[in-house]
Parts: structure tokens; C-alpha cells; sequence
């Protein structure tokens, strides 16, 4: 018998420090108008005093876990670009803090589309029998990889966690995911980097630690490349997961698009043929919150009554590595605790 990763519970949470385009204009040579012009984006999420990207997860996994109705599951995979440490893992540590015991548990990185990477991932442990339930967080607190001071990203990334429980079932029920598109191109990888700190970096002739360039220490971007590579892939990746599905564009009644900007949703929108009512966007009050934008739409968007249950839903996402991935469901009629 065929089985799937069926969504049972969605829980999302953010960091109570809120960071508008105002407070950037006070210390960033930019605008208001520019920056929601340009991006979309009204206001951020940022953590400070210490939180990071593993309290964000525990917040979302405790409520996904919640809203799912569970105490316990077989695994726990958080998605991250922007682990506490370098070294371990922490999902393990996600694990523990949820009281979950001595269960499977590890990290993927995969940037902005690790939410759908980590889906995949996470429906091929159930798929293959590994196991029957799985905690899947995106966590990020990317704010602190980001330079404060370069006007071009800071505006652009925002913090918070999105999580789903997914349990075994069938594929023709609501909330069963997939199939999947997924892709990369690592030629390109240098476009959306963040060069220090990493095996290169430390093994890198005459470079001790303390010495790291203050550019390596944060996030590179060559914007425009990022923006037209966001809108090709993302619109290739919807159509071929639509094709494997056997849906047409008409069928598809939410377009769920990773937020990084406005501008690119609205273009893949277009290019794919569906109205922009039929597109879901909280980047205006997030940003682009990387592995965690995803779920943190689809949260506001269920709690908010734009997404119903028995909607199909097409998922896609871009981000660095170059990699995207895209993934459809009919949204199931499940608990959602959301922060928005
Ligand atoms: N305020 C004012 N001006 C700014 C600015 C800001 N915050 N940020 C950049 N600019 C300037 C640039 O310096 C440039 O000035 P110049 O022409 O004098 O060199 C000008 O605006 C235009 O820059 P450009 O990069 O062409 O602007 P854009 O319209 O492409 O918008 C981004 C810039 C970053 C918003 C856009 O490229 C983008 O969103 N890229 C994708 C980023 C992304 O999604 N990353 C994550 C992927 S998952």
C-alpha cells in the first residue's frame, strides 16, 4: 500500500521584537517608499538579548505539536540557515526541550526553500517506513547574520519559526503532500552567500579566528541575479510540480510562493497565469523569514480564513545554493496556532 506525509498540525511563532522600515531609515541611507516600493516590506521580526534560532523552534514545535493533538513523535527535523552553532546539530536539542525522548533528529540547510527541501525529506522517512510521524520546524534567526549596516539586505530578512507535525496516510487524502519538484545550482552558489566561518574560511593560508573580514562575517547578495533567478526557477519548478500532480494552473486555488519579495511573487504570479487574489502574502509584516516563511504564511493565512480547508494549494520556493523546490496538497481540515 501507497503512503504519504499527511499534514495533521501547524503552529508558527514569532519574536516579539518588531523592527519597521522606519527604525531602518534612523540609521540607513534609504526610505520608507523605497523600501516597501521595492520589496513589499512594511515590518520585521528580529531577536535580540541572547534568543535564537532554536527558542523560535521550540515556540512552533510545541504549538504544531499542540494543534496536531500529539504528545510525541518518531522524529524531529528542523530546517536552518542560521544554526545557533556551527556544531551540533539542533534538532536533538529540539527534541529534548520538548520532552519528545530519545527520537531521531537532525538539521537540513537549504536556505529559503528549506521548507520544501525539508517536506520532501520528511514525507520520504514516512514514505519509506523510517518513520510514522514527524516534527518539521523551520526556524531561523537570520537578522543576526545580516549586516546592520548594508541598506541592500537589511531590509530585506526577518526572524520566526513555522512548523508542521506530519503523520502516515494516504495520498488521496486532505493535507497528503506531494509530489515534489527540486532542484539546484551550485555555480551559482556565490550570488547569496555567507562566507566565514566555515571549513574554507578557517583552512584559508595566514587567517586565524578573530580575523574573519567583516564582509565574510555576513550575508553577500548580488540582488538583481538573485531577483530574475527567484522568478525563472520558481515558475519552472510550479510548473513541473503541476504537471506531476496532473493539475492545471486553473485548479489551483492558492498560490503559496516563498516571500522574499513582493515583486517576484507578483511576477511568477503572472507568468503562471494565476490572478494575484489567489496568492497568499504576509511578507509585508515578516519579510523573508527563509525555511520559516512558508509555514508562517500558510499559519496567517488558515488562521485568518484566507486558506480553507479542501483549497489546493501550490507551494514554491527559492533560495540560495542556488536551489527551489516546489510541492501541491489540498489543505486539509487541521488546528492552526499562528502568530499573525
Ligand atoms: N534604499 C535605497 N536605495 C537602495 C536600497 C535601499 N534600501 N538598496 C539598494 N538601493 C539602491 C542600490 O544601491 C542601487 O543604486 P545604484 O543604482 O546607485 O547602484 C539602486 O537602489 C537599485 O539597485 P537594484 O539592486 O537594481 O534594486 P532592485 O530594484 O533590484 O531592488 C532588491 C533591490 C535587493 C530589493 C532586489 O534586487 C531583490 O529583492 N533581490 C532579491 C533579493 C532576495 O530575494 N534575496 C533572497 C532570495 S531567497
Amino acid at each position: 500500500m501507497t503512503v504519504s506525509a499527511v499534514i495533521a498540525g501547524l503552529g508558527a511563532w514569532l519574536p516579539p521584537g518588531v523592527v519597521t522600515n522606519n527604525d531602518l531609515c534612523s540609521r540607513l541611507d534609504t526610505s520608507e517608499e523605497w523600501i516597501e516600493s521595492r520589496t513589499g516590506i512594511v515590518e520585521r521580526r528580529a531577536v535580540s538579548g541572547g534568543m535564537a534560532t532554536l527558542d523560535l523552534a521550540v515556540e512552533a514545535g510545541g504549538r504544531a505539536l499542540k494543534a496536531a493533538g500529539v504528545s510525541g513523535v518518531d522524529a524531529v527535523v528542523v530546517a536552518t540557515t542560521s544554526p545557533d552553532r556551527i556544531c551540533p546539530a539542533g534538532a536533538p536539542e529540539v527534541a529534548s526541550r520538548l520532552g519528545l525522548g530519545p527520537i531521531a533528529a537532525y538539521d537540513l540547510t537549504s536556505a529559503c526553500s528549506g521548507f520544501v527541501y525539508g517536506l520532501a525529506t520528511c514525507a520520504g522517512l514516512i514514505s519509506a517506513g523510517i518513520a510514522k510521524s514527524v516534527l518539521f520546524i523551520g526556524s531561523e534567526a537570520f537578522s543576526t547574520f545580516i549586516d546592520p549596516a548594508n541598506r541592500t539586505t537589511a531590509p530585506i530578512f526577518g526572524d520566526g519559526a513555522g512548523a508542521v507535525v506530519l503523520r502516515c496516510g494516504s495520498p488521496e487524502e486532505p493535507g497528503a503532500i506531494g509530489p515534489f519538484d527540486l532542484g539546484s545550482d551550485g555555480a551559482q552558489a556565490d550570488l547569496l552567500a555567507i562566507n566565514g566561518g566555515g571549513s574554507r574560511q578557517r583552512s584559508a593560508t595566514g587567517l586565524g579566528h578573530g580575523e574573519v573580514p567583516t564582509e565574510d562575517w555576513y550575508l553577500s547578495m548580488a540582488g538583481r541575479a538573485i531577483y530574475q533567478q527567484a522568478i525563472a526557477r520558481m515558475t519552472e519548478s510550479s510548473l513541473a510540480v503541476l504537471d506531476r500532480a496532473g493539475w492545471s494552473v486553473t485548479e489551483v486555488d492558492r498560490f503559496v510562493g516563498h516571500q522574499a519579495n513582493i515583486r517576484i511573487l507578483n511576477s511568477v504570479a503572472q507568468r503562471l497565469g494565476i490572478a494575484p487574489e489567489r496568492a497568499l502574502i504576509n511578507i509585508d509584516r515578516v519579510g523573508n523569514a527563509l525555511s520559516a516563511s512558508i509555514p508562517l504564511v500558510l499559519a496567517g493565512a488558515a488562521a485568518g480564513g484566507e486558506l480553507r480547508p479542501g483549497d489546493r494549494v501550490l507551494i514554491t520556493a527559492f533560495g540560495a545554493g542556488l536551489s527551489w523546490g516546489s510541492t501541491v496538497l489540498v489543505w486539509p481540515d487541521i488546528s492552526i496556532d499562528s502568530p499573525l
